[in-house]
């Protein structure tokens, strides 16, 4: 069976008054520029009216955010109160092009419940890359306080592969980098997965998590965390209290934040003269590598190599002076920072640089090729998921992550043909998929009566989910992996 769902289905569209507004500000904002340099242009209330809403409010007042301080960008060209458009590169100003859209996409970590369908929240996913810095970034920003909140729904230590990885990168920073009386700051700390490796050895901590629910969960284990977005000024209030850190830790969560020149100041300002600031993310050489285009999603704003990040540092007088290639993720890269020239450079920095260059990450041709990969990959998964329809088979998934929203709304996988997704985390669990709207049920549901076929959504944590699901695979089943390419596997 051929896959042949119409395109409007495939990632929603805007609404008519989503475009029409759109069209509004877009022009007032030729305008603008037309009349020579000003602050952002607003949308008024006649201007909503106009487009047929009837509850305007503060859901869609033209806002204008700046990302300034250190380094002010110019103003985004739209914001409908979910997510904001920009025309530059976050990190030098220059214009970027999208080389992919993925369409209308919800919240990644939005999953709901019926009644929230009718007012579920929608932006364009794109990517683009900066010829100038070599960022690859989003294109329409998602504003923070939509994802990070008290009911949000990813909490780290779901995973045990994770929960080891990070008691190793604890045990690694406690032996390299902390001097007499340490004190160790990580911002996205989470449920405190890693911080508590600090804690529990009594050393001086603070946790900067925003979502204030599994902030709650590490404060309840012991470990100091206080609920607020780390920026230079968050930076300025704990330098004050707590004096200069020898670490400042972030795992998956650097890349999260669009207003990354603030954040970069601010660790500048808290690190000791022999500090670091280690951080690792899912790394944008594996996602070209593999295809992972499902790393792609609202809360990353940023897909990180060491050529773009180069730039970053350099604007505030960092330096990398190591990186290591991590499992994690699907494929991440830990960078060490430094103040430049407080350590040695060690070799794998530079080797880095160089794969990068044969990677073509620096070429916009690169990106253009992803972009077919990624398509003929959707094309592909489809055709297997409706063959597999057309034969009668059972087919669920495991793992609602966010990675999965991507997947779901850009490829049309829809209840019909997904009857339900198997996740342990109880937030998730008889709630919807975002966008998609598929039913998220806990674990049992899968034991209790397995499917033929399980599209594995969690493929990051395959070898620990392969390893505790050998009843599935005994009982015939096969799983469904889509990275780096389309197969069934048992
Ligand atoms: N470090 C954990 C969590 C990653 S999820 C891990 O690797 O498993 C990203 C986390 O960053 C979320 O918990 C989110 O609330 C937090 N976050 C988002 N923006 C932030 C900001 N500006 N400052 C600090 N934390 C932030
Ligand atoms: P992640 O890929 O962003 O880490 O999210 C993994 C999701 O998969 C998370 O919601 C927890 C879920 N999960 C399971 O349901 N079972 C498992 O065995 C593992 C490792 C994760
Ligand atoms: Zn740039």
């Amino acid at each position: 069976m051929e896959w042949n769902k119409p395109p409007e289905i495939r990632g929603r569209r805007e609404t008519e008054r989503q475009q029409f507004v759109r069209a509004t500000y877009a022009q007032k904002v030729e305008e603008k520029r037309e009349a020579g340099d000003g602050p952002a242009p607003q949308l008024t209330a006649d201007d909503l009216r106009a487009a047929g809403s009837r509850t305007i409010g503060p859901e869609v007042s033209g806002k204008c955010v700046t990302f300034c301080e250190p380094s002010p960008i110019s103003w985004p060209i739209f914001s409908c109160g979910v997510a904001t458009a920009m025309k530059s590169c976050l990190i030098c100003k220059s214009a970027i092009e999208p080389f992919i859209s993925f369409g209308r996409m919800p919240i990644a970590n939005g999953f709901l419940t019926k009644e929230q369908f009718a007012v579920e929240p929608f932006y364009e996913l794109a990517t683009g890359f900066c010829k100038t810095c070599k960022m690859v970034q989003l294109t329409e920003l998602v504003d923070p306080d939509k994802m990070f909140h008290e009911n949000y729904a990813f909490f780290s230590s779901t995973s045990a592969g994770m929960a080891a990885h990070f008691e190793s990168m604890a045990k690694s920073v406690k032996a390299k980098y902390l001097g007499p009386d340490p004190f160790v700051v990580e911002i996205g700390s989470n449920d405190g997965i890693m911080l508590r490796h600090f804690a529990d050895a009594g050393i001086r901590h603070l946790g900067v998590e925003p979502s204030a629910n599994v902030a709650e969960v590490a404060r309840r284990r012991g470990i100091t965390t206080i609920s607020e977005f780390f920026d230079v000024n968050l930076a300025k209030r704990i330098t004050a209290e707590h004096g200069q850190a020898d670490a400042f830790l972030g795992a998956n969560v650097m890349c999260h934040i669009p207003t990354l020149h603030s954040v970069v100041a601010g660790v500048k300002m808290l690190l000791k003269p022999r500090g670091v600031l280690v951080f690792e993310d899912p790394y944008l050489g594996d996602i070209i590598e593999k295809g992972s285009y499902d790393q792609i999603y609202d809360e990353h704003a940023f897909y990180f190599s060491v050529t773009s990040l180069d730039h970053l540092f350099a604007e505030h007088e960092l330096e990398i002076i190591d990186v290591a290639s991590q499992l994690t993720h699907g494929g991440s890269m830990r960078y060490t920072v430094a103040h430049r020239g407080a350590w040695p450079v060690t070799p794998a920095v530079a080797a880095q640089r160089i794969k990068e260059t044969n990677l073509g990450l620096s070429r916009a041709e690169t990106y253009e090729q992803f972009r077919r990969r990624v398509e003929t990959s959707r094309d592909e998964l489809m055709a297997l998921l409706c063959k597999l329809k057309a034969d009668g088979k059972r087919v669920a998934a495991y793992g609602a992550t966010s990675k999965s929203t991507t997947v779901t709304n850009y490829c049309g996988i829809t209840p019909d043909i997904i009857e339900y997704i198997s996740d342990t985390t109880s937030i998730k669990q008889n709630k919807f998929s975002p966008g998609a709207h598929i039913p998220v049920k806990p674990h049992a549901e899968f034991a209790k009566r397995y499917p033929d076929y399980a599209l594995l959504f969690a493929w990051n944590h395959a070898a620990e989910i392969k390893a505790k699901e050998t009843a599935f695979i005994e009982s015939g089943g096969r799983w469904i992996v889509y990275v780096p390419r389309v197969e069934a596997q048992s």
